[in-house]
């Protein structure tokens, strides 16, 4: 197991203190990105002490160790995956060559670009997220959303000693800018759309981290499979820390949904909002409203991009090394939902043509599963109303659906049947305003908000009563 050294002034196990140029660089960066933190990152709880985990060690045992720690304070490092003996590139033209551990001159532009759009998401949920912390609905979830906070910001960490150590200049300059950009900011917004709105109420936090972070999971496990070992080792690391950002959006649902499922029983009515609790219509909206939103994340289907990261080895399938072809993909091909004028048809593609839906589909996958769960919840509760994930044309901005009227159940009417339709299948304003009256602040340790159930246990060994937050 690669050492940690926390005398060093950034955490890492890459040997930092060897490379004295690199950890000048870092050095010089840090300073602006604990500016950045200050100013973009959440609000007030700076001096609190936040029950964190940090990472310690990559290994299987302590990588994530439980104390009280000021956030920023918050030891953010570099730590990549233990390397694998003699890996190989696993797919596209070098298949079978030894994996890069430079960057090859040809897959400069192309690595950096990869490396630079999946480092502009992190610190811009943070900044997405900076106010939520005034709204939190128990101690143990103001703990949650830091947690994700400090980890998102750890995730720029990652991408940044990628930039400074295999980019020269350019990553240099491409680091300081992703400091420089903001969720939102209208001359310097943040590249993707769906990280340049923000994440106004907690119900909105939970289905930003059941959704996008989930597309984070896909980019990155797309990225595990490098070729560019460092990138694949880092990603690999990411991986650990992206679980609980999902876990916090996976059982943040399903608690809303317990609870209203609860209350919906007591109350023998759909309208529980007078109860304090949220109408199971309305977490539908918002469901539809993030998941077509977190669609869009993935890119156009046709994708030369996409193709050509694939052929140059950088970016792979989901679980691309467990799959069983050719790796090559050069005479596959793919079925692709294709919209037309009044119905949508299957489409076979050349698969090196279609990558992104192929992330894109088994991203849905998963988030089905989250869905079964939450529609268990409410069949054991004796509720006989179900959540369903929208179709995947629905609501779109981004590739073929774009500009098409797709409904939640996959069937393209008019533009006027689709504009009267959306109000009662994306949030409207009014339940907006409903969700956010309901965003009252809990801080009494073990108390949790009217429209939430309690977790089923606490977190790092603790209690759910603990004091994950002392202010
Ligand atoms: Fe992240
Ligand atoms: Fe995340």
């Amino acid at each position: 197991m690669t050492r940690v050294d926390y005398g060093d002034l950034i955490p890492n196990n890459v040997d930092l203190g060897d490379d004295k140029r690199l950890e000048r660089a870092l050095a010089s960066w840090q300073p602006r990105y604990l500016e950045w933190w200050r100013s973009a990152g959440p609000q007030h709880f700076a001096s609190s002490d936040v029950y964190l985990r940090t990472a310690v060690s990559v290994g299987k045992e302590g990588w994530a160790n439980f104390d009280y720690v000021k956030m920023p304070e918050y030891r953010w490092g570099i730590f990549l995956a233990e390397p694998a003996a003699d890996r190989r590139v696993a797919f596209g033209a070098r298949r079978g060559e030894p994996v890069f551990q430079e960057v090859p001159g040809e897959y400069r532009f192309d690595l950096r670009r990869l490396i630079v759009v999946q480092g502009d998401t992190e610190p811009a949920s943070v900044e997405q997220q900076r106010h939520l912390g005034a709204t939190a609905p128990s101690l143990y979830d103001l703990r949650n959303l830091f947690q994700v906070n400090v980890e998102e910001g750890r995730h720029l960490w990652a991408m940044v000693y990628l930039l400074h150590r295999y980019f020269g200049r350019d990553g240099r300059e491409e680091a300081e800018a992703l400091l420089e950009r903001h969720s939102g900011d209208v001359d310097r917004p943040r590249l993707l759309e769906a990280f340049n709105k923000p994440t106004t109420d907690w119900l909105s936090f939970f289905f930003f981290t059941y959704f996008t972070d989930r597309d984070g999971k896909f980019q990155l496990h797309a990225l595990a499979e490098s070729a560019f070992d460092p990138l694949a080792r880092t990603t690999q690391f990411m991986l650990k820390e992206e679980a609980h950002h999902m876990f916090v959006g996976a059982t943040g649902i399903a608690r809303v949904v317990q609870r209203t499922a609860e209350l919906m029983r007591a109350e023998d009515s759909d309208d529980i909002q007078r109860l304090g609790g949220i109408n199971l219509s309305t977490i539908q909206r918002y469901l539809n409203a993030h998941f077509s939103v977190t669609l869009d994340l993935f890119g156009s289907e046709g994708s030369s991009n996409a193709a050509s990261y694939y052929a140059a080895g950088l970016k792979g399938r989901f679980h691309e090394s467990d799959r069983q072809d050719d790796h090559h993909l050069a005479e596959a091909s793919y079925p692709v939902d294709s919209p037309g004028d009044a119905d949508i048809t299957i489409r076979e593609v050349p698969a090196l043509q279609a990558l992104n839906v192929m992330l894109q589909d088994d991203f849905i996958d998963d988030c089905r599963k989250g869905v079964d769960r939450w529609n268990r919840i409410l069949s054991k509760a004796g509720v006989d109303v179900q959540l369903a994930l929208p179709h995947r044309g629905f609501n779109r901005s981004v590739g073929a659906f774009a500009g098409r009227h797709v409904t939640p159940d996959g069937r393209i009417v008019s533009a006027a049947e689709w504009e009267l339709g959306a109000r009662e299948w994306l949030p409207s304003e009014h339940d907006r305003d409903v969700v956010a009256e309901l965003m009252q602040p809990c801080t009494t340790p073990g108390e949790f908000a009217s429209w939430i159930a309690p977790p089923e246990t606490g977190v790092g060994g603790r209690e759910r009563d603990f004091a994950y937050v002392r202010t």
